[in-house]
């Protein structure tokens, strides 16, 4: 196995940072792999902001509940789906905005902001540093635009803290590779026998350092599944400039 795959199978969130800074050096060796990533039809649709103002952090910080290391950390980055050059140039030219509106846009800005987020997630982890996605900005997506001042036709993806790890999870487990690969056709049968998986999960879970807790893969997935999440993000959407269609 080479050093990228051990590192990405080896990859944990990490909540706790020590107070160690990332160096500027890292900082742009960060962005650069994160506007490399591949990009459909080069459209490159994302923008990334750096929270650096303390008051600020902290507003954003409040918004996610759950997710305090977002003050601590040292590095926060807010990645933005965005379409908005693409529509300042169609204004340019009197052109419709029609084609940005409609979902198979908002997918394509939507993937191409989590390629370049994972790029940056591999890039930290090689640089020994550790990351956390924080999609909890989205518990209130409008506040959060208001805050950054983002433009019609962007939204507020997710967030990532990036900083020094001082204490590291075991890795969770993954699905079995049954339960997840199959060859030709979806192997409905395999991907849903979650048995042996839930056993799994429930060792891990008891033996954390952190949080133990006694659950399973599906019981988590009751809970988060028992409600509808975020359902103001439509209309959010809509307010931008998506049509949803
Ligand atoms: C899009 C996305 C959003 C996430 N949002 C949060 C978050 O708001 N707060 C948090 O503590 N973890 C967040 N996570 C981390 C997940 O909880 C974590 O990746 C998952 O539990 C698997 O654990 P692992 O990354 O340690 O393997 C997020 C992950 C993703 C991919």
């Amino acid at each position: 196995m080479n050093q990228t795959i051990d590192n990405l199978i080896n990859h944990v969130s990490v909540r706790n940072f020590t107070d160690e800074s990332i160096t500027e050096d890292q900082k742009k060796q960060l962005v650069a792999a994160a506007q490399s990533g591949s990009t459909s039809e080069f459209v490159q649709a994302f923008s990334l902001i750096e929270i650096t103002d303390p008051q600020l952090r902290k507003q954003i910080s409040d918004i996610t509940v759950s997710s305090p290391h977002v003050q601590k950390a040292d590095t926060f980055y807010i990645f933005v789906a965005d379409l908005n050059r693409q529509a300042t140039m169609l204004k340019a030219n009197n052109l419709s905005l029609d084609s940005l509106k409609n979902m198979e846009s908002l997918l394509v800005a939507t993937v191409d902001t989590t390629i370049a987020a994972q790029n940056m997630a591999t890039a930290a982890e090689s640089m020994g540093l550790g990351i956390c996605y924080i999609g909890s900005i989205r518990n209130n997506i409008q506040q959060v635009a208001k805050l950054l001042e983002l433009p019609k036709f962007t939204f507020p993806l997710f967030g990532m803290t990036i900083g020094v790890p001082a204490v590291k999870n075991q890795p969770k487990p993954r699905l079995f590779i049954q339960n997840q690969v199959a060859t030709n056709t979806y192997d409905s049968q395999a991907f849903n026998d979650l048995t042996k998986y839930d056993q799994e999960v429930r060792k891990y879970y008891a033996n954390r350092r952190t949080n133990s807790q006694d659950t399973t893969w599906t019981e988590k997935n009751l809970t988060m599944f028992d409600h509808i999440h975020r359902p103001e993000v439509a209309s959010f959407l809509k307010e931008q400039g998506f049509s949803l269609n």
